[in-house]
Protein backbone atom coordinates (compact mmCIF):
# COMPACT_ATOMS: atom_id res chain seq x y z
CA UNK A 1 0.00 0.00 0.00
CA UNK A 2 1.35 3.34 -1.40
CA UNK A 3 -0.11 5.58 1.18
CA UNK A 4 -2.73 5.67 4.08
CA UNK A 5 -6.53 5.47 2.42
CA UNK A 6 -9.36 6.69 3.78
CA UNK A 7 -12.66 4.62 4.12
CA UNK A 8 -16.16 4.53 5.30
CA UNK A 9 -18.13 1.61 7.30
CA UNK A 10 -21.88 1.86 7.28
CA UNK A 11 -23.75 -1.05 9.44
CA UNK A 12 -27.26 -0.72 11.04
CA UNK A 13 -27.85 -4.14 12.81
CA UNK A 14 -30.58 -6.41 13.65
CA UNK A 15 -31.20 -4.49 16.73
CA UNK A 16 -33.09 -1.92 14.70
CA UNK A 17 -31.30 1.06 16.72
CA UNK A 18 -29.95 3.10 14.01
CA UNK A 19 -26.81 3.68 11.62
CA UNK A 20 -23.32 3.67 12.86
CA UNK A 21 -20.52 5.47 10.26
CA UNK A 22 -17.18 5.49 10.81
CA UNK A 23 -14.14 6.71 8.93
CA UNK A 24 -11.28 4.25 8.72
CA UNK A 25 -7.77 4.99 7.95
CA UNK A 26 -6.06 1.74 6.33
CA UNK A 27 -2.31 1.92 6.02
CA UNK A 28 0.34 -0.85 6.46
CA UNK A 29 0.16 0.24 9.91
CA UNK A 30 -3.09 -1.04 10.11
CA UNK A 31 -6.73 -0.22 10.57
CA UNK A 32 -7.06 3.41 12.49
CA UNK A 33 -10.98 4.90 13.25
CA UNK A 34 -10.70 8.59 13.01
CA UNK A 35 -14.17 9.10 13.77
CA UNK A 36 -17.79 7.82 14.16
CA UNK A 37 -21.41 8.90 14.31
CA UNK A 38 -24.68 6.99 15.17
CA UNK A 39 -27.83 8.26 14.02
CA UNK A 40 -31.23 6.56 15.76
CA UNK A 41 -33.53 5.62 12.62
CA UNK A 42 -36.73 7.84 12.67
CA UNK A 43 -39.03 5.57 14.62
CA UNK A 44 -41.54 5.05 11.42
CA UNK A 45 -38.68 3.81 9.53
CA UNK A 46 -37.64 1.12 12.36
CA UNK A 47 -41.19 0.44 12.56
CA UNK A 48 -41.64 -0.37 8.57
CA UNK A 49 -38.11 -2.25 8.64
CA UNK A 50 -39.24 -4.76 11.49
CA UNK A 51 -42.27 -5.45 9.55
CA UNK A 52 -40.52 -6.07 6.26
CA UNK A 53 -38.78 -8.48 8.52
CA UNK A 54 -42.21 -10.44 8.78
CA UNK A 55 -43.96 -12.45 6.36
CA UNK A 56 -46.97 -11.40 4.61
CA UNK A 57 -47.20 -8.01 4.91
CA UNK A 58 -49.52 -6.48 1.91
CA UNK A 59 -47.60 -4.76 -1.36
CA UNK A 60 -43.86 -5.62 0.33
CA UNK A 61 -41.99 -4.95 -3.11
CA UNK A 62 -43.10 -1.33 -3.36
CA UNK A 63 -42.74 -1.37 0.17
CA UNK A 64 -39.08 -3.05 0.45
CA UNK A 65 -38.45 0.08 -2.80
CA UNK A 66 -39.57 2.86 -0.55
CA UNK A 67 -37.80 1.62 2.75
CA UNK A 68 -34.14 0.47 0.59
CA UNK A 69 -34.43 4.86 -0.55
CA UNK A 70 -35.13 5.69 3.29
CA UNK A 71 -32.18 3.75 4.45
CA UNK A 72 -29.71 5.28 1.90
CA UNK A 73 -31.33 8.39 2.73
CA UNK A 74 -30.41 7.25 6.64
CA UNK A 75 -26.86 6.05 5.81
CA UNK A 76 -26.15 9.29 3.64
CA UNK A 77 -27.57 11.76 6.85
CA UNK A 78 -25.14 9.72 9.05
CA UNK A 79 -22.09 10.14 6.67
CA UNK A 80 -22.89 13.33 5.98
CA UNK A 81 -22.28 14.39 9.99
CA UNK A 82 -19.47 11.84 10.10
CA UNK A 83 -17.43 14.01 6.92
CA UNK A 84 -17.69 17.03 8.89
CA UNK A 85 -16.49 15.81 12.07
CA UNK A 86 -13.49 13.78 10.17
CA UNK A 87 -13.28 17.05 8.12
CA UNK A 88 -12.70 15.17 5.51
CA UNK A 89 -14.24 15.53 1.32
CA UNK A 90 -15.69 13.13 -0.41
CA UNK A 91 -12.92 12.92 -3.04
CA UNK A 92 -10.78 11.94 0.38
CA UNK A 93 -12.74 8.95 0.38
CA UNK A 94 -11.78 5.92 -1.61
CA UNK A 95 -15.22 3.92 -0.93
CA UNK A 96 -18.23 3.14 1.71
CA UNK A 97 -18.93 -0.21 2.83
CA UNK A 98 -22.52 0.03 3.22
CA UNK A 99 -24.18 -3.16 4.94
CA UNK A 100 -27.95 -2.23 3.87
CA UNK A 101 -31.36 -3.44 6.78
CA UNK A 102 -31.65 -7.52 6.23
CA UNK A 103 -34.56 -8.25 5.89
CA UNK A 104 -34.49 -12.15 4.85
CA UNK A 105 -31.42 -14.39 5.84
CA UNK A 106 -32.10 -17.56 4.30
CA UNK A 107 -28.58 -18.46 2.74
CA UNK A 108 -30.57 -22.37 2.65
CA UNK A 109 -32.44 -21.34 0.38
CA UNK A 110 -29.60 -19.15 -1.69
CA UNK A 111 -30.55 -15.44 -0.74
CA UNK A 112 -29.62 -13.37 2.03
CA UNK A 113 -31.47 -9.32 1.29
CA UNK A 114 -30.03 -6.32 3.12
CA UNK A 115 -32.47 -3.66 2.29
CA UNK A 116 -30.39 -0.50 0.39
CA UNK A 117 -30.78 1.46 -2.60
CA UNK A 118 -26.87 1.75 -2.82
CA UNK A 119 -27.20 4.03 -6.15
CA UNK A 120 -29.10 6.83 -4.25
CA UNK A 121 -26.56 6.65 -1.42
CA UNK A 122 -23.51 6.98 -4.07
CA UNK A 123 -25.43 10.06 -5.84
CA UNK A 124 -25.88 11.55 -2.53
CA UNK A 125 -22.92 10.98 -1.09
CA UNK A 126 -20.71 11.31 -4.22
CA UNK A 127 -18.49 8.70 -2.19
CA UNK A 128 -18.39 5.00 -4.13
CA UNK A 129 -20.64 2.78 -2.28
CA UNK A 130 -19.62 -1.29 -1.58
CA UNK A 131 -22.85 -2.68 -1.20
CA UNK A 132 -24.51 -6.49 -1.07
CA UNK A 133 -21.39 -7.81 1.10
CA UNK A 134 -23.03 -10.84 1.62
CA UNK A 135 -24.74 -12.21 -1.13
CA UNK A 136 -21.62 -13.67 -3.28
CA UNK A 137 -20.64 -15.81 -0.36
CA UNK A 138 -24.18 -17.26 0.05
CA UNK A 139 -23.48 -17.88 -3.92
CA UNK A 140 -21.13 -19.65 -3.03
CA UNK A 141 -22.42 -21.86 -0.81
CA UNK A 142 -21.56 -19.93 1.84
CA UNK A 143 -23.78 -18.92 5.21
CA UNK A 144 -23.08 -14.81 4.21
CA UNK A 145 -21.86 -14.60 8.24
CA UNK A 146 -20.53 -13.52 9.78
CA UNK A 147 -18.38 -11.36 8.04
CA UNK A 148 -16.30 -9.65 10.66
CA UNK A 149 -14.08 -12.25 11.95
CA UNK A 150 -11.33 -11.31 9.34
CA UNK A 151 -11.36 -7.69 10.73
CA UNK A 152 -11.42 -9.09 14.36
CA UNK A 153 -8.25 -10.53 13.35
CA UNK A 154 -6.46 -7.40 12.04
CA UNK A 155 -7.25 -5.59 14.91
CA UNK A 156 -7.74 -8.07 17.87
CA UNK A 157 -5.36 -10.78 17.03
CA UNK A 158 -1.94 -11.76 18.61
CA UNK A 159 0.51 -14.04 18.15
CA UNK A 160 0.86 -15.13 22.06
CA UNK A 161 -2.00 -16.27 22.82
CA UNK A 162 -5.71 -17.39 21.53
CA UNK A 163 -8.13 -14.54 21.75
CA UNK A 164 -12.04 -14.93 21.18
CA UNK A 165 -14.27 -11.47 20.01
CA UNK A 166 -18.29 -11.36 20.97
CA UNK A 167 -20.13 -9.37 18.98
CA UNK A 168 -23.52 -8.57 21.15
CA UNK A 169 -25.56 -6.89 18.51
CA UNK A 170 -29.23 -8.41 18.01
CA UNK A 171 -27.81 -11.28 16.92
CA UNK A 172 -24.44 -12.82 19.10
CA UNK A 173 -21.46 -13.44 17.08
CA UNK A 174 -18.08 -15.18 18.25
CA UNK A 175 -14.95 -14.82 16.30
CA UNK A 176 -11.96 -17.37 17.48
CA UNK A 177 -8.99 -15.97 16.79
CA UNK A 178 -6.03 -18.52 17.51
CA UNK A 179 -2.42 -17.63 17.54
CA UNK A 180 -1.49 -19.79 15.09
CA UNK A 181 -3.23 -17.66 12.88
CA UNK A 182 -6.38 -19.97 12.27
CA UNK A 183 -9.76 -17.80 12.36
CA UNK A 184 -13.06 -19.59 13.31
CA UNK A 185 -15.85 -17.47 14.05
CA UNK A 186 -20.02 -18.03 14.01
CA UNK A 187 -23.36 -16.66 14.90
CA UNK A 188 -24.21 -17.52 18.21
CA UNK A 189 -27.70 -17.40 18.49
CA UNK A 190 -29.40 -14.27 19.95
CA UNK A 191 -27.73 -11.12 21.60
CA UNK A 192 -29.82 -8.54 22.42
CA UNK A 193 -32.90 -9.19 20.11
CA UNK A 194 -35.27 -10.68 22.43
CA UNK A 195 -34.47 -9.09 25.21
CA UNK A 196 -35.20 -5.44 23.64
CA UNK A 197 -38.37 -6.93 22.20
CA UNK A 198 -39.74 -8.07 25.54
CA UNK A 199 -38.15 -4.83 27.10
CA UNK A 200 -40.18 -2.98 24.63
CA UNK A 201 -43.25 -5.05 25.16
CA UNK A 202 -43.46 -4.35 28.93
CA UNK A 203 -42.01 -1.36 29.62
CA UNK A 204 -41.43 0.33 26.47
CA UNK A 205 -38.31 2.05 26.01
CA UNK A 206 -35.92 0.62 23.06
CA UNK A 207 -33.74 -1.75 25.59
CA UNK A 208 -33.29 -2.49 28.94
CA UNK A 209 -30.51 0.21 30.22
CA UNK A 210 -27.62 -1.57 31.94
CA UNK A 211 -30.13 -4.56 31.76
CA UNK A 212 -31.31 -3.26 35.21
CA UNK A 213 -35.13 -4.36 34.67
CA UNK A 214 -33.14 -8.11 33.92
CA UNK A 215 -31.40 -8.00 37.13
CA UNK A 216 -34.36 -7.87 39.28
CA UNK A 217 -35.97 -11.23 37.83
CA UNK A 218 -34.86 -14.40 38.67
CA UNK A 219 -34.36 -16.95 35.78
CA UNK A 220 -37.14 -19.53 35.33
CA UNK A 221 -35.13 -23.35 35.19
CA UNK A 222 -37.61 -24.33 33.16
CA UNK A 223 -38.31 -21.70 30.64
CA UNK A 224 -34.25 -21.69 29.85
CA UNK A 225 -34.74 -25.39 29.22
CA UNK A 226 -37.72 -24.46 26.64
CA UNK A 227 -35.58 -21.84 25.20
CA UNK A 228 -32.27 -23.75 25.26
CA UNK A 229 -33.27 -26.72 23.58
CA UNK A 230 -33.43 -24.95 19.73
CA UNK A 231 -31.63 -26.80 17.71
CA UNK A 232 -29.88 -23.97 16.15
CA UNK A 233 -28.04 -24.24 19.45
CA UNK A 234 -26.58 -27.25 19.06
CA UNK A 235 -25.91 -27.03 14.69
CA UNK A 236 -22.09 -27.20 14.19
CA UNK A 237 -20.42 -24.12 12.83
CA UNK A 238 -21.12 -22.73 9.82
CA UNK A 239 -24.29 -21.26 10.91
CA UNK A 240 -25.84 -17.99 11.09
CA UNK A 241 -29.01 -16.60 12.01
CA UNK A 242 -31.46 -13.74 12.49
CA UNK A 243 -35.09 -12.78 13.16
CA UNK A 244 -36.36 -14.90 10.52
CA UNK A 245 -35.73 -17.58 13.51
CA UNK A 246 -34.80 -15.37 16.62
CA UNK A 247 -38.21 -13.20 16.94
CA UNK A 248 -41.26 -12.73 18.63
CA UNK A 249 -43.20 -15.95 17.15
CA UNK A 250 -40.08 -17.99 18.60
CA UNK A 251 -40.70 -16.23 21.92
CA UNK A 252 -43.99 -16.49 21.78
CA UNK A 253 -43.93 -20.41 21.25
CA UNK A 254 -42.26 -20.79 24.74
CA UNK A 255 -43.56 -18.04 26.99
CA UNK A 256 -46.20 -19.41 28.99
CA UNK A 257 -47.31 -17.02 32.03
CA UNK A 258 -44.03 -16.46 33.89
CA UNK A 259 -43.35 -12.66 35.12
CA UNK A 260 -42.39 -10.35 32.87
CA UNK A 261 -38.87 -9.59 34.69
CA UNK A 262 -38.39 -13.46 35.12
CA UNK A 263 -38.82 -13.59 31.36
CA UNK A 264 -36.07 -10.52 30.83
CA UNK A 265 -33.94 -12.73 33.47
CA UNK A 266 -34.31 -15.92 31.38
CA UNK A 267 -33.63 -14.33 28.44
CA UNK A 268 -30.56 -12.46 29.50
CA UNK A 269 -29.78 -16.11 30.72
CA UNK A 270 -30.22 -17.78 27.70
CA UNK A 271 -27.64 -15.19 25.81
CA UNK A 272 -25.25 -16.21 28.46
CA UNK A 273 -25.19 -19.48 27.75
CA UNK A 274 -25.32 -19.53 24.33
CA UNK A 275 -21.81 -17.75 24.20
CA UNK A 276 -20.61 -19.66 26.86
CA UNK A 277 -21.10 -23.11 26.03
CA UNK A 278 -20.15 -22.26 22.48
CA UNK A 279 -17.07 -20.76 23.70
CA UNK A 280 -16.14 -23.48 25.74
CA UNK A 281 -16.86 -26.01 23.49
CA UNK A 282 -14.74 -24.40 20.58
CA UNK A 283 -11.95 -22.52 22.16
CA UNK A 284 -11.90 -23.87 25.54
CA UNK A 285 -8.31 -22.34 26.25
CA UNK A 286 -9.54 -19.29 25.42
CA UNK A 287 -8.43 -16.99 28.87
CA UNK A 288 -9.40 -13.50 26.77
CA UNK A 289 -13.23 -12.43 25.51
CA UNK A 290 -13.41 -8.96 24.12
CA UNK A 291 -16.58 -7.98 23.64
CA UNK A 292 -17.99 -4.87 21.69
CA UNK A 293 -21.45 -4.03 20.21
CA UNK A 294 -24.12 -2.46 22.26
CA UNK A 295 -24.52 -5.71 24.73
CA UNK A 296 -21.26 -4.24 26.17
CA UNK A 297 -23.09 -1.91 27.55
CA UNK A 298 -25.31 -4.31 29.34
CA UNK A 299 -23.87 -4.98 32.58
CA UNK A 300 -26.28 -7.82 33.97
CA UNK A 301 -25.54 -9.66 30.76
CA UNK A 302 -21.99 -9.11 31.27
CA UNK A 303 -22.69 -10.07 35.03
CA UNK A 304 -23.92 -13.34 33.63
CA UNK A 305 -21.27 -14.00 31.20
CA UNK A 306 -18.47 -13.70 33.91
CA UNK A 307 -20.70 -16.47 35.96
CA UNK A 308 -20.74 -19.04 33.10
CA UNK A 309 -16.84 -18.50 32.41
CA UNK A 310 -14.71 -17.99 35.16
CA UNK A 311 -11.83 -18.79 34.09
CA UNK A 312 -12.00 -16.06 30.82
CA UNK A 313 -10.99 -12.51 31.05
CA UNK A 314 -13.79 -10.31 29.73
CA UNK A 315 -12.48 -7.22 28.06
CA UNK A 316 -13.96 -4.21 26.55
CA UNK A 317 -13.26 -3.45 23.38
CA UNK A 318 -11.79 -0.20 23.74
CA UNK A 319 -9.51 -1.46 25.80
CA UNK A 320 -8.24 -3.08 22.60
CA UNK A 321 -8.06 0.48 20.57
CA UNK A 322 -11.92 0.32 19.20
CA UNK A 323 -15.38 1.31 21.26
CA UNK A 324 -17.38 -1.51 21.10
CA UNK A 325 -20.17 0.18 18.81
CA UNK A 326 -17.43 1.17 16.05
CA UNK A 327 -15.99 -2.38 15.55
CA UNK A 328 -18.86 -4.02 12.89
CA UNK A 329 -19.21 -0.12 11.39
CA UNK A 330 -15.57 -0.48 10.80
CA UNK A 331 -15.63 -4.37 9.48
CA UNK A 332 -17.29 -2.88 7.00
CA UNK A 333 -15.22 0.24 6.13
CA UNK A 334 -12.29 -2.72 5.87
CA UNK A 335 -14.80 -4.80 3.66
CA UNK A 336 -15.09 -2.18 1.60
CA UNK A 337 -10.80 -2.07 0.79
CA UNK A 338 -10.66 -5.01 0.21
CA UNK A 339 -13.08 -5.32 -2.37
CA UNK A 340 -11.35 -2.01 -3.60
CA UNK A 341 -8.58 -3.77 -3.52
CA UNK A 342 -9.29 -6.87 -5.03
CA UNK A 343 -8.69 -9.11 -1.88
CA UNK A 344 -11.48 -11.71 -0.44
CA UNK A 345 -13.64 -10.71 2.20
CA UNK A 346 -14.54 -13.95 3.27
CA UNK A 347 -13.36 -16.66 4.88
CA UNK A 348 -14.02 -20.31 3.66
CA UNK A 349 -13.51 -21.97 7.06
CA UNK A 350 -15.75 -19.50 8.90
CA UNK A 351 -18.89 -18.93 6.54
CA UNK A 352 -18.85 -22.37 4.44
CA UNK A 353 -18.34 -21.00 1.40
CA UNK A 354 -16.53 -23.00 -1.74
CA UNK A 355 -13.92 -20.38 -1.18
CA UNK A 356 -12.37 -17.24 -1.18
CA UNK A 357 -14.70 -14.54 -2.68
CA UNK A 358 -14.30 -10.69 -3.71
CA UNK A 359 -17.66 -9.41 -1.46
CA UNK A 360 -19.90 -6.55 -2.86
CA UNK A 361 -21.08 -5.00 -5.93
CA UNK A 362 -19.67 -1.18 -6.52
CA UNK A 363 -21.35 1.86 -7.25
CA UNK A 364 -19.02 4.34 -8.45
CA UNK A 365 -18.73 8.10 -6.53
N1 LIG B 1 -26.71 1.10 27.72
C1 LIG B 1 -27.17 -0.05 27.25
N2 LIG B 1 -27.65 -0.99 28.10
C2 LIG B 1 -28.13 -2.16 27.66
N3 LIG B 1 -28.16 -2.50 26.36
C3 LIG B 1 -27.69 -1.61 25.46
C4 LIG B 1 -27.16 -0.35 25.86
N4 LIG B 1 -26.77 0.31 24.74
C5 LIG B 1 -27.03 -0.52 23.69
N5 LIG B 1 -27.58 -1.67 24.12
C6 LIG B 1 -28.05 -2.79 23.33
O1 LIG B 1 -27.34 -2.83 22.11
C7 LIG B 1 -28.24 -2.86 21.00
C8 LIG B 1 -27.60 -2.19 19.81
O2 LIG B 1 -26.36 -2.83 19.57
P1 LIG B 1 -25.70 -2.90 18.15
O3 LIG B 1 -25.86 -1.62 17.45
O4 LIG B 1 -24.34 -3.46 18.36
O5 LIG B 1 -26.60 -4.01 17.48
P2 LIG B 1 -27.04 -4.17 15.99
O6 LIG B 1 -27.35 -2.84 15.42
O7 LIG B 1 -28.11 -5.19 15.95
O8 LIG B 1 -25.75 -4.76 15.29
P3 LIG B 1 -25.42 -6.22 14.67
O9 LIG B 1 -26.62 -7.09 14.71
O10 LIG B 1 -24.99 -5.96 13.29
O11 LIG B 1 -24.26 -6.74 15.43
C9 LIG B 1 -29.48 -2.18 21.52
O12 LIG B 1 -30.60 -2.60 20.78
C10 LIG B 1 -29.51 -2.65 22.96
O13 LIG B 1 -30.07 -3.92 23.06
MG1 LIG C 1 -26.78 -0.95 15.82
Amino acid sequence: MRSPELYAGLMSGTSLDGVDAVLLEVSSAGPRCLAHRHQPFAPELAGELLALNQRGGEDELHRAALAANSVADAYASVLDELMVAAQVSAQAVRAAGAHGQTVRHRPELGFTLQLLNAARLAERSGIAVVSDLRSRDVAAGGQGAPLVPTFHRAVFGRTEHDVAVLNLGGMGNLSLLHADGRTLGFDTGPGNVLLDLWHQRHRGGPFDPAGAWAATGQVDGLLLERLSSEAFFSLPPPRSTGRDLFGAAWLQQHVRNEAPQDVQATLAELTAWTVANALQTHLPQAQELIVCGGGAFNTDLLGRLRRRLPGVSLVDSSERGLPPMQVEAAAFAWLAQRFMTGLPGNLPAVTGARGPRLLGALHPA
